[in-house]
């Protein structure tokens, strides 16, 4: 970190918060351009083929009649498709096997879309089928370990438990769920020679841009990526899968520029999905309180392409303290695509289980649910054994407590009666990892006043380009509105991935970093000019004020950027930067902490549950933009009323399709299903994580959002549902 000025380093001392989204306006009025709707001269369209078997192989694909059908200009199938290097584990017509129904199995390239599924009809395809893995609890007893890691012991789990007063041991499970972002995938590629340019739906633009040249052997800059807007990602478009590789090679086979764009029943198994989770857990605590023992053990489907772990039990080891500790992961192979990350993958799903568990134990030791969580509060990180670069997780729970009125709360369930509903309360602990990895920046002051900022990151919708206009204005003390942010192309400088809410506490420090330059080299013109009012002055001598440079010893002395730049060339001035890693990053642990407390009212009658409020406090550290912060943080709440009583991909067991791949019947809540809420955050920064003092926002939401809910549900009828979604019918028959 440079410093121009003690006084000046930390933007957030003068904070001027861009009240609307910088991308506003051009959302609302159609002009942000999402990547299918880019216009490409020539452009074909391609429609992917899916496998209507879960298991076995493809013997033949019969072309001949849809080869001549209407518009078509390419079908590639396994048996024709060009050798490439496959990135990752997806499908892209390399081999002949089958895993899992809705696998991608070939592709149709014709002149309009519905020419595409025309001919896709007339495909003739052979299978020869094997038996499929379908039913995940008639697998259960197959349960495996993973390839790599999933495991955390400490302390003597059974000597702890022999010591114990009180034991809760239960099963929690959560179901698969598929992401759903507005915006479904979509790739539009062409070639020019061995050149390629794709518009991509994607949370990283580098990825891609790696992953496709891998695919094709080309190097990574003869890859161009744009994405100035992402419609949602959640973590399915952190991940290049197979569509992305296709468009490219259909691009190449048909020679001509191809847009692939995904339907919304595409989604639901090509583009990963949330494993279900089926989590053992016992928790044993001495008669105060004190957690002796905490063993979360948690299984959840995998694909037959690869290992991917909901990692359910891992924050487990670090959220509260515990004499022995004990987690395990296990894996169900299944013939279903891809696991992935899902908005707090691991987080989420493990918050339900451990924080429903609390909420028995609380019970049955007769404690405040949240004095049982300050019991066992964790000082320092239990599993690393380091300090907590900042936490003020007491403060979340003491201010969200306030807010919502606990206690007013009656113990004993089923108490508060409003008519035919039961009320009732509940609450969870909300906890995400903070991450962050080196990002690049280009700041360019320019001739007319204006500021230019660059970053090849991208904006999922979250506030990206709202918080770097932000950033580079406080900065270089300029009206944030003058400052203009290109985002979403590889062409410029290059930063990582969004997703496990890396992206404000990576992205920002760089731009930063490169506006602190870019003023460096502005005082420095300044002090060579014999012509300046500031000729000779050192840059700790200078501040920048509202486009202004000028001496903080006399004010008086003072001229403004654009007058230095005229006058010298009227060229603008730039800097590149790379934020730096704290050099002690090894030396502290980083989390986000929340406290998140619901309010149901239950019909007696129907079982229909009404999540009437939700009320969370967070500490994420800074609140770089007020709007975009909470709008997150809300969205996540939100998600968790899903999670609790809704969502749930339907797999049927015999031919492993999705039954519900729509958003008619996979269930998401509507504007009527959410009332009341109300987010804060309690705004510490975090200095040791990273120099603007914020941690990522996007994933803690949802965390402990469920489980509240459902201890909510548990209080006001004195029904325990540990089967998510809680529907009626689980309500009526607990
Ligand atoms: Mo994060 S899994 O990219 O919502």
């Amino acid at each position: 970190m440079i410093s121009v000025d003690e006084t000046t380093t930390h933007p957030i001392q003068d904070q001027r918060q861009l009240d609307h989204r910088y991308d506003g306006i051009a959302k609302v009025t159609g002009r942000a351009k999402y990547a299918a709707e880019f216009p490409v001269e020539n452009v074909a369209y391609a429609h992917i083929v899916q496998a209507t078997i879960p298991s076995g192989t493809i013997v033949s694909i019969d072309q001949s009649v849809a080869t001549h059908a209407a518009g078509v200009y390419s079908i590639i199938t396994p048996f024709n498709a060009p050798k490439i290097t496959v990135p990752g584990n997806v499908n892209v017509l390399q081999d002949t096997n089958v895993l899992y129904s809705g696998q991608p199995i070939a592709v149709v390239v014709a002149r309009s879309l519905p020419e595409a599924h025309e001919a896709a009809k007339l495909l003739r395809i052979q299978y020869k089928e094997q038996p499929a893995k379908l039913d995940f609890n008639a697998l259960l007893k197959d349960a495996r370990a993973p390839k790599r890691g999933g495991t955390t012991r400490r302390g003597d789990p059974e000597a702890s438990l022999a010591k114990a007063t009180v034991v809760v041991d239960q099963i929690y499970s959560t179901p698969i769920q598929n992401h759903n972002p507005m915006e479904p995938h979509a790739t539009i590629a062409s070639w020019d020679g061995d050149k390629l340019s794709v518009y991509d739906a994607t949370q990283g633009i580098s990825g891609v841009q790696g992953s496709l040249a891998r695919a094709f052997s080309i190097p990574p800059a003869n890859v161009h990526v744009q994405c100035p807007y992402t419609g949602g990602g959640f973590g399915t478009k952190g991940y290049v899968w197979s569509h992305t590789v296709l468009a490219a090679m259909a691009a190449k086979v048909a020679q001509r520029p191809v847009k692939l764009a995904l339907g919304r029943e595409q989604m639901f198994g090509p583009v990963g999905s949330r494993p279900n989770t089926y989590q053992h857990i016992k928790l044993a605590a001495s008669a105060d309180g004190k957690l002796l023992l905490q063993q979360h053990d948690s299984t959840c489907f995998t694909s037959l392409m690869s290992d991917w772990i909901e990692s359910a039990a891992a924050a487990t080891a670090l959220l509260y303290d515990s004499e022995s500790l004990t987690t395990t992961h296990n894996l169900v192979d299944m013939n279903l695509g891809m696991g992935t990350w899902m908005r707090a993958p691991g987080e989420a799903t493990g918050s339900v289980g451990l924080e429903i568990a609390l909420d028995e134990l609380a019970e049955k030791l007769n404690i405040d649910p949240i004095q049982l969580r300050l019991i066992n509060y964790a000082e320092k990180d239990p599993g690393k054994g380091l300090p907590w670069s900042s936490k003020h997780l007491r403060e979340c729970y003491t201010q969200a407590a306030d807010r919502f009125g606990w206690s007013k709360r009656t113990a004993q369930p089923g108490q508060r009666r409003e008519g035919n509903k039961l009320i009732g309360y509940g609450m969870a602990t909300a906890n995400y990892g903070a991450g962050r990895r080196p990002s690049s920046a280009v700041v360019r002051i320019l001739p007319n006043g204006r500021v230019f900022v660059g970053v090849g990151t991208q904006d999922l919708g979250t506030g990206t380009y709202t918080i770097l206009a932000q950033t580079a204005a406080d900065t270089l003390f300029i009206d944030p509105t003058l400052v203009d942010v290109k985002l979403g192309d590889t062409t410029l400088p290059p930063s990582g991935g969004s997703g496990g809410s890396t992206t404000a506490a990576s992205v920002c420090p760089g731009v930063y970093d490169a506006a602190i330059q870019a003023k460096l080299k502005l005082i420095q013109l300044a002090s060579a000019d014999a012509q300046s009012p500031l000729h000779g002055a050192t840059a700790d001598d200078v501040h920048t004020r509202d486009g202004k440079l000028f001496l903080k010893s006399n004010p008086e002395k003072s001229e403004t950027f654009t007058a230095l730049i005229a006058r010298n060339g009227n060229t603008p001035i730039e800097a590149t930067a790379t934020s730096e890693m704290p050099k002690d990053r090894d030396t502290f642990s980083s989390h986000s902490w929340g406290a998140i407390f619901a309010e149901v009212a239950v019909d007696v009658d129907t079982h229909m549950v009404q999540v009437r409020r939700m009320v969370g406090t967070y500490d994420i550290g800074t609140l770089i933009n007020a709007k975009t912060g909470t709008n997150q943080l809300i969205g996540g709440v939100v998600w968790g009323v899903s999670m609790a009583l809704l969502e749930e991909t339907l797999i049927d067991t015999t031919y492993g399709r999705t039954l519900n791949e729509n958003l008619a019947e996979y269930h998401v809540p509507v504007n009527a299903d959410i009332h009341q809420i109300d987010v804060t955050a309690v705004g510490i920064p975090d200095y040791k994580f990273n120099p603007l003092g914020s941690r990522g926002i996007g994933e803690i939401g949802i965390t402990g959002a469920a489980a509240a809910i459902a201890n909510a549900i548990y209080n006001a009828t004195g029904k325990r549902v540990r089967d998510l979604p809680i529907t009626l019918d689980k309500i009526m028959n607990a």
